[in-house]
């Protein structure tokens, strides 16, 4: 999708917040997990949304979900305090305007962290992430996917 491009054609909700005011993951979380230990961890919570609630938001089969994961893990490099590997590849992040084309409501957000939640319960044993920082790994994407709901709950 060119994120430029995209109309929606339904009512848009903007989180009255406005976009997170969250910290930066410490970026030893980056430098104690590496490229590939992310990589493996955002397809293993992808995995998870492909089993949740919200399955019907992704891409079906295998190759497909992995390309997709493979894209938010990217992202994850950079997020996690790693070089700007989304922006070399994909150029502006433009998250928001990105999910645009998805209903994402805070019913779905919840399931979305439930999902992100319990990869992170097995992500230093199975991954290397640093215990200590999983709590601001928690708090900042429990921020920004606030900031992704684009649709109001009736
Ligand atoms: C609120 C809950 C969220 C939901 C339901 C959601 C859902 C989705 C969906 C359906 C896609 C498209 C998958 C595909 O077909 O390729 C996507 C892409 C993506 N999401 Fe999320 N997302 C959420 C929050 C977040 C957050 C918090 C982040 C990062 C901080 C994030 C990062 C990304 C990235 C990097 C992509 C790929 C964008 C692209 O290049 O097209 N998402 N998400």
């Amino acid at each position: 999708m060119d994120p430029d491009s995209f109309t929606p054609d339904r009512e848009i909700w903007t989180p009255p917040g406005g976009p997170p005011q969250t910290d930066r993951i410490p970026a030893a979380v980056y430098e104690t997990m590496g490229e590939d230990n992310i990589v493996a961890f955002t397809r293993a919570f992808y995995r998870r949304l492909a089993a949740s609630k919200i399955s019907h938001l992704f891409p079906k089969g295998e190759r497909n979900l992995i390309k997709a994961a493979d894209k938010s893990a990217a992202m994850n490099v950079f997020l996690f305090g790693g070089p700007h590997l989304y922006q070399q590849r994909h150029g502006p992040p433009r998250l928001r305007m990105r999910h645009m084309p998805f209903v994402i409501d805070e019913d779905a957000r919840r399931e979305w962290m439930r999902c992100f939640r319990e990869t992170l319960q097995e992500a230093t044993r199975e991954y290397g992430m640093p215990a200590e920082h999983i709590p601001a790994v928690a708090l900042f994407f429990d921020g920004f996917s606030r900031w992704m709901v684009n649709t109001r709950r009736d």
